[in-house]
């Protein structure tokens, strides 16, 4: 049975008081490519964000840095459009809303979900989910975003992975019910997220972000120098400090260039 849209707007309508997605606005998709691809083109074609995507499942699932999210029935694959007014410096800031945004709320239904940097909900030690952005760029300015999300509920992970519905014991009652309330959440988040950042601030937004970060003062290799994670900057770089008998150095790494790894137990 794919998504239901009733259910879910029901769900949204439980978190979002006052907040009104129109229907025309929301897509709904049995299998599909992508849901950010289907933004983009609804874009193309002069819909007007908010603009709102959902699939049971995708052929061509897009995750960071090229590579392809399996996007099999089971786990949600949730895109949003927005209007932006941001500067291409300002960039990182999607992902560091959204990952926020999202992580809170899913901690307010007791699922202590962290980061990893840059874009990955954490969970247990294990990937509970993903973030991809992507954006329209106008003379050296943002315009529109689309930030695309995985989230594994019921569906299959890799071995670095974990879906909700593995993580909840046959003893526990469940705090989230259905995809459709999954779904209803993750949009809330994200919109919370932009909201709190519009509020707040970046500098606010990325010490909230940093605190959720859970290689906080673990130690990276890179090219072979052991350094400590101090902190993400606002360009959305990784913060690493290297100490030496009498001397320390600190350096920005852009994402995408050192990956780090699960702690999986
Ligand atoms: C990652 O690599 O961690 C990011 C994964 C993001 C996957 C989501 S699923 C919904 C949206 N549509 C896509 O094609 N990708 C994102």
């Amino acid at each position: 049975m794919g998504f239901n849209y009733a259910q879910f707007t029901i769900e949204l309508a439980k978190l979002f008081d006052g907040f009104s997605l129109s229907p025309s606005s929301v897509y709904l998709f049995d299998t599909i490519t992508s849901t950010n691809v289907i933004l983009k083109e609804l874009l193309e074609q002069g819909h007007k964000p908010p603009l709102v995507a959902i699939a049971s499942q995708q052929t061509a699932g897009k995750g960071q840095w090229g590579r392809t999210w399996y996007s099999p029935p089971g786990g949600l694959y949730l895109s949003i459009a927005l209007d932006l007014s941001l500067s291409v410096q300002e960039l990182p800031h999607l992902t560091l809303w959204s990952a926020w945004g999202i992580a809170q709320i899913l901690r307010k239904y007791d699922i202590p979900v962290g980061l990893k940097w840059p874009n990955d909900l954490i969970l247990k030690g294990r990937k509970l989910g993903g973030i991809k952005s992507e954006t329209t760029i106008y003379q050296g300015h943002i315009q529109k975003g689309i930030i695309g999300i995985g989230v594994n509920w019921s569906n299959e992970v890799p071995p670095t992975g974990i879906s909700l519905q593995s993580f909840w014991t046959s003893d526990t009652v469940p705090p989230i019910v259905s995809l459709e309330q999954l779904g209803a959440i993750i949009l809330t988040g994200v919109f919370q997220g932009y909201d709190y950042y519009l509020s707040q601030g970046s500098d606010r937004l990325l010490e909230v972000y940093v605190q959720l970060l859970e290689s906080m003062g673990s130690s990276v290799v890179v090219n072979g120098v052991t350094g400590i994670i101090t902190g993400v900057t606002l360009q959305g770089e990784l913060k690493v400090r290297f100490d030496a008998p009498g001397s320390s150095t600190q350096i920005a790494l852009p994402p995408g260039t050192i990956s780090l790894g699960y702690n999986t137990y």
